[in-house]
């Protein structure tokens, strides 16, 4: 946790960006997996983190916009909790280590609620996304749960969004803590690489890595040498000779901030001359996009360009043909990069994707496209310093995907089916690392950079 200060000046500067009402913000609580006492691990909400810091269950809190009063909602434990649990603080301790001077028993949240809503004033909460808390906001408000994501508050989201977007500095330290366990589990990955091990024994190493340093992954691991399925969580193959293991795996640090990188890497060490050929075109647009990232461009910009690196490479190998600026405002290299540049991260791998990716990646200046692969880009607005960014190409060979627009002919102006085919054993290539958008550009996140050249990838590999 940090300084009761910070989540001070954050509840402040939220408030001043709202009009007038309670802006009420709901922890999480436990998920029972299988069991109602047999939990999944427990993770707080980020927005209820950045603004009342504490990372456990049971709790709310409340800014009142008109006066600055701010509540903090739990309970205190019980003897059979002490027994169960240990001793605990008590909420008024929890409450002023946020520097909140006033807490309340969480069935209190009821009537401060109750009565704001008699008073006719205005209650802002941000979308839930956990059904106890959808329920919960019914009991509040008196919406009909299935009616509560539509109640959400546009003003709190973009207040929020606009906060959160910036990363204090006390931020940058968590997340380059963060980038540092993904070192060590991108790094591990690289050596334990080999014929006849399987892939579910590597992804267990990197998620032991993420839990013994931090608190967890950040999302579900992506381990496979079918990296041709973008997320891929099957792990259930050993590694063959001659195959391409792409990991996409990330942690979470013990303080709730994320990693998020890619490498792929050849079974066995060495990458033959296509798989090189591939990857230095992808390399190539990972430091296209380095290069182009930085404040006021928009990422929509940088990921066209990436595109344009990509489709003049396969070209260069005689899979794409004609004007590449034509191909790519088409939309053909979409065949093999199916998916955007990358997205915003932060406590969230996808930075606040519960808020609504329209707020977070797009505004009145950059609208999503509706275009297949651009669609799919989550972060198009412009870049800020203090944005932290991934940057995530691609190159795929969807032997399905190529069938599907072979058949329907889509393309083929731009496109060389008769040489993709000869591509649909490959496989698939992603590199990704984290970057933090400076006032004169971008640097990578993290103390040291994971291999992701050929060869230091072959050096780590053989090592
Ligand atoms: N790295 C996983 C994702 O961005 O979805």
């Amino acid at each position: 946790m940090f300084d009761a200060s910070i989540y001070k000046n954050r509840r402040q500067a939220l408030r001043k960006k709202m009009s007038n009402g309670l802006i009420l913000v709901l922890g999480n609580n436990e998920a029972p997996a299988n069991y109602p006492d047999n939990t999944y691990k427990f993770r707080q909400d980020s927005s209820f983190l950045y603004f009342f810091g504490h990372s456990h269950p049971g709790y709310a809190g409340i800014i009142d916009i008109d006066n600055g009063e701010e509540y903090f909602f739990g309970n205190d434990v019980s003897m059979d909790d002490i027994i169960w649990m240990g001793p605990q603080p008590s909420i008024k301790e929890l409450a002023e280590r946020v520097g909140v001077d006033k807490s309340l028993p969480f069935d209190q949240l009821n009537v401060i609620v109750g009565k704001a809503i008699s008073q006719h004033r205005k209650i802002h909460f941000l979308p839930p996304y956990r059904y106890d808390n959808v329920f919960l906001l019914e009991e509040l408000t008196g919406i009909k749960a299935s009616m509560v994501r539509h109640h959400a508050s546009i003003e709190l989201v973009k207040a929020v969004v606009s906060l959160r977007s910036v990363k204090e500095d006390c931020e940058i330290v968590e997340i380059d803590k963060a980038c540092n366990i993904g070192y060590e589990m991108h790094t591990a990955a690289m050596r334990l690489c080999k014929p006849g091990v399987s892939e579910q024994y590597i992804a267990g190493v990197l998620e032991g890595i993420a839990a013994s340093y931090g608190s967890m992954t950040s999302f579900a691991t992506i381990l496979t040498q079918n990296g041709q399925t973008l997320h891929n969580h099957d792990h259930s193959h050993i590694l063959q000779e001659g195959r391409l293991m792409l990991t996409d795996a990330g942690a979470e640090n013990i303080n709730n901030y994320c990693s998020d990188n890619t490498r792929t890497i050849p079974v066995g060490g060495k990458f033959t001359n296509r798989q090189c050929d591939v990857y230095n075109i992808v390399y190539a647009c990972h430091q296209k996009a380095l290069e182009l990232a930085k404040p006021d461009v928009t990422y929509m910009s940088v990921h066209i360009e990436v595109c344009k690196v990509l489709a003049h490479g396969l070209k260069d190998l005689g899979l794409m043909k004609g004007c590449i600026d034509e191909a790519v405002a088409a939309g053909a290299h979409a065949l093999f990069m199916p998916h955007g540049l990358g997205h915003m991260m932060g406590l969230d791998v996808h930075d606040m994707e519960d808020l609504g990716q329209q707020y977070v990646g797009y505004d009145d200046e950059v609208r999503p496209s509706s275009q297949f692969g651009l669609a799919s880009l989550r972060m198009g607005r412009r870049l800020k310093p203090g944005f932290v960014m991934t940057d995530e190409p691609g190159c795929y060979f969807i032997p399905a995907l190529i069938d599907k627009w072979k058949s329907e002919g889509l393309h083929t102006d731009y496109l060389n089916y008769d040489e993709i085919e000869k591509f649909k054993d490959f496989g698939g290539i992603r590199l990704e690392d984290d970057i933090l958008i400076t006032p004169e550009g971008s640097r990578f996140t993290g103390e040291k950079h994971i291999p992701i050249k050929v060869e230091e990838i072959e050096v780590i590999m053989k090592n």
